[in-house]
């Protein structure tokens, strides 16, 4: 193989990827990024693949969870803190059904780009650039607002450093106390019958702590804090390589933008660029892998992007839908097994299943991604390997966007809060009832 640089994509095909106008704002801008301080370290990297390695092996169980794309004008308080609150609490009734660590990591503090399927979008005749996400152009439908525009990698990045120091603050404070997990109690009421199930698994889980405090008559170390590592996909090219560092006393490259990038399914391709790019860096890295991917290809883009075979280095995150995944994952799982390739399964129950109504809206149902998700459970039991975490989007917000689930979302329930400009998420309800199935299926 050739040699690897931070910029040596550039001489591969780039797929996805923002035409510029202003080709010298747009150098001066990425050179502005370099220089900037980086998000995260590489300790937290390394900390985090073996994590993941060790979930490969069912000693651990990763929760990768939050928005399809987060947005610039909701960089705010309250919803860094809901969608905590949702991540701590599915967390906990996962770790209280498996009994094994969870791995949290949020989609966000940077999932700001976004893959579209068609170039350009047309409404009553005028047709512009696609929407590819905040940090690339702006939703408003006027030739303004799509043009690309460089400032907005700097904003993104901005805005990607103000929630991570929320975050940050948030994981060392009284507010991740394990012993007081009221405090993550969402604004809202629950209509979900979860909710009293959650209430009294709390009420026990505390009861205990306290107890054990009590008993040994002093207070349990580390359990003031929690973990959260963060992720999105490395779409932007420009953006993630301008991130890309040497550390000192380490080998190898490091994107430190994130702990956990992933590639798309769309940008996958072995020869294509994202790849190249993503072959050289020390971080754990995500591959999308949905139901045109051959078991071939599967394997060679694991050789390609793991060279040394590192346990967790590699999540392959699953999305084939319900409907497809009995037929086609136990290949792949075969392939990559034949191979004695290390590699950490994810599902994602979101991205096969995606639909439109009859009124035109994007949205999901609940019972299909529960049943991608049991069947995940299934087809890796069968094919001996080990399901080692769930990948969603979802948000502590009480939004409409998927329909099922026990409080019961209708097809006509989703104007009435609808915020996603991409992907329908799973509400608060929603996440939490899925934590619990999941939970139940882990323990049976
Ligand atoms: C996503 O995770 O938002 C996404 C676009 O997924 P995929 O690449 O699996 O389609
Ligand atoms: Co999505």
């Amino acid at each position: 193989m050739s040699e690897w640089s931070p910029d040596s994509w550039k001489s591969k095909t780039a797929s996805q990827q923002p035409t510029y106008a202003d080709q010298q704002k747009l150098q001066e801008t990425l050179a502005h990024l370099a220089n900037l301080p980086p998000l995260v370290t590489s300790w937290e990297i390394e900390s985090l693949k073996e994590q993941l390695a060790a979930a490969s092996c069912g000693e651990a169980f990763l929760l990768q969870a939050g928005d399809c794309c987060e947005s610039l004008d909701d960089c705010h308080g309250d919803a860094i803190v809901r969608n905590l609150k949702v991540l701590m609490q599915m967390s906990f009734v996962l770790a209280h059904g498996c009994k094994k660590k969870i791995i949290r990591v949020g989609r966000t503090a940077g999932q700001y780009a976004k893959p579209r399927s068609a170039e350009t979008e047309t409404r009553d005749g005028v047709t512009l650039p696609v929407y590819r996400g905040d940090i690339v152009n702006r939703f408003a439908f006027s030739e303004e607002d799509r043009q690309p525009d460089p400032e907005l990698l700097l904003r993104g990045y901005e805005r990607a450093a103000l929630t991570l120091n929320f975050l940050r603050g948030l994981c060392v404070g009284g507010f991740a106390d394990l012993r007081h997990p009221e405090y993550w109690q969402l604004e809202f009421p629950s209509n979900s019958p979860r909710q009293k199930q959650y209430d009294d698994m709390v009420k026990s889980i505390t009861g205990s702590l306290h107890f054990m405090e009590a008993v040994i008559g002093t207070g349990f170390g580390d359990i003031g804090s929690v973990e959260v590592f963060t992720a999105h996909e490395g779409l932007h090219l420009n953006y993630e390589q301008a991130q890309t560092r040497k550390v000192p006393r380490r080998e190898g490259w490091y994107n430190l933008s994130t702990h956990f990038p992933w590639i798309g399914y769309r940008t996958r391709d072995v020869n294509g660029a994202h790849v190249e790019y993503f072959r050289g860096i020390e971080n754990p890295v995500g591959l999308k892998v949905g139901p045109q991917m051959e078991p071939d290809e599967l394997t060679e883009i694991v050789s390609v992007l793991n060279e040394k075979n590192e346990p967790g280095h590699i999540t392959l995150i699953h999305r084939m839908g319900a409907s497809e995944i009995e037929s086609k994952l136990p290949n792949l799982i075969d392939a990559v097994s034949k191979k004695d390739q290390l590699v950490t399964w994810c599902s994602d129950p979101m991205h096969g299943n995606t639909y439109t109504t009859a009124s035109g809206i994007k949205t999901r149902n609940f019972d299909d991604i529960l049943s991608e998700l049991l069947k995940a459970f299934d087809v890796h039991k069968s094919c001996g390997s080990v399901l080692g975490g769930v990948h969603l989007e979802l948000t502590g917000d009480n939004v409409t966007e998927c329909v099922g689930g026990s409080t019961n979302v209708d097809e006509l329930d989703l104007t009435k809060a609808y915020k996603s400009n991409v992907d329908p998420r799973l509400n608060y309800d929603q996440s939490m009832e899925l934590a619990f199935l999941i939970a139940e299926r882990m323990q049976a």
